[in-house]
This record gives structure tokens, sequence and C-alpha cells, in this order.
């Protein structure tokens, strides 16, 4: 994990559960925190769900879209978060998920175990 750059996403598997991990940068936890709030569908991200990791900080998260199971691409939509492509929904970097049909955030996968 200490070689995943900042700024980068990746997908790999965690007790049987396909997950993602991805480093942010200070600058993109602050663009992310400055979000609008109308445009996050599920309110129930928090802060503590990304863990700070030297000049950057990491979240893990499930990696199947909380609409019907496909596996999202990072980087791509408005957010460069992630898009899932099978029917549009778009989840920011913090995996909230602000645009349907998707009603709820990527899991939040607790990191404490990857150190
Ligand atoms: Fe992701 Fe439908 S499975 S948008």
């Amino acid at each position: 994990m200490s070689e995943l750059p900042p700024g980068e996403v990746l997908q790999t598997s965690w007790n049987g559960e396909i997950i993602f991990i991805r480093r942010l940068t200070n600058t993109e936890i602050k663009d992310t925190v400055a979000l609008p709030k109308t445009t996050e569908l599920d309110k129930a991200f928090e802060m503590n769900q990304i863990t700070p990791a030297g000049n950057s900080s990491i979240l893990c998260c499930s990696a199947i879209c909380t609409h019907l199971g496909c596996i999202p691409v990072p980087y791509l939509g408005a957010y460069k978060g992630w898009v899932c492509l099978c029917h549009g929904s778009v989840y920011d970097k913090f995996g909230r998920v602000r645009q349907g049909p998707a009603q709820a955030n990527l899991p939040y996968i607790n990191n404490s175990v990857f150190g």
C-alpha cells in the first residue's frame, strides 16, 4: 500500500470482497470537502472514514456499485471519483454518490487493518 502514489486508486480484494483503496492528496480532500451538499444523495459519509497517512490520506471502500453491483471505474466523471458505466451512477473521490440511479455511497471498509 505504501507504494500507491498520492492521487491513485488501487482495486484489490480483501476478505473475498472487491475493494478500492484510494490515496487522496490534501488538495483532493480540500476540493472534495468543498463540493456542494445539495448533490450528496447519501449523507452517511463521515470524515473519519479517511485515514491520514503521511502527506496524504487513505480511503478504503467497496468496489461494488450500490445500484446493481457493477464495478465503477475510477478517475471519471465530473468529480473524478468513480463512474459506474452500467447505468451511469457517479461517485466523488470519497465514494459518495452524486448521481443515481445508485442511492447509497460505496460502502466504507474499516481501513485500520491496512496500517
Ligand atoms: Fe452501477 Fe447500475 S450497477 S449504476
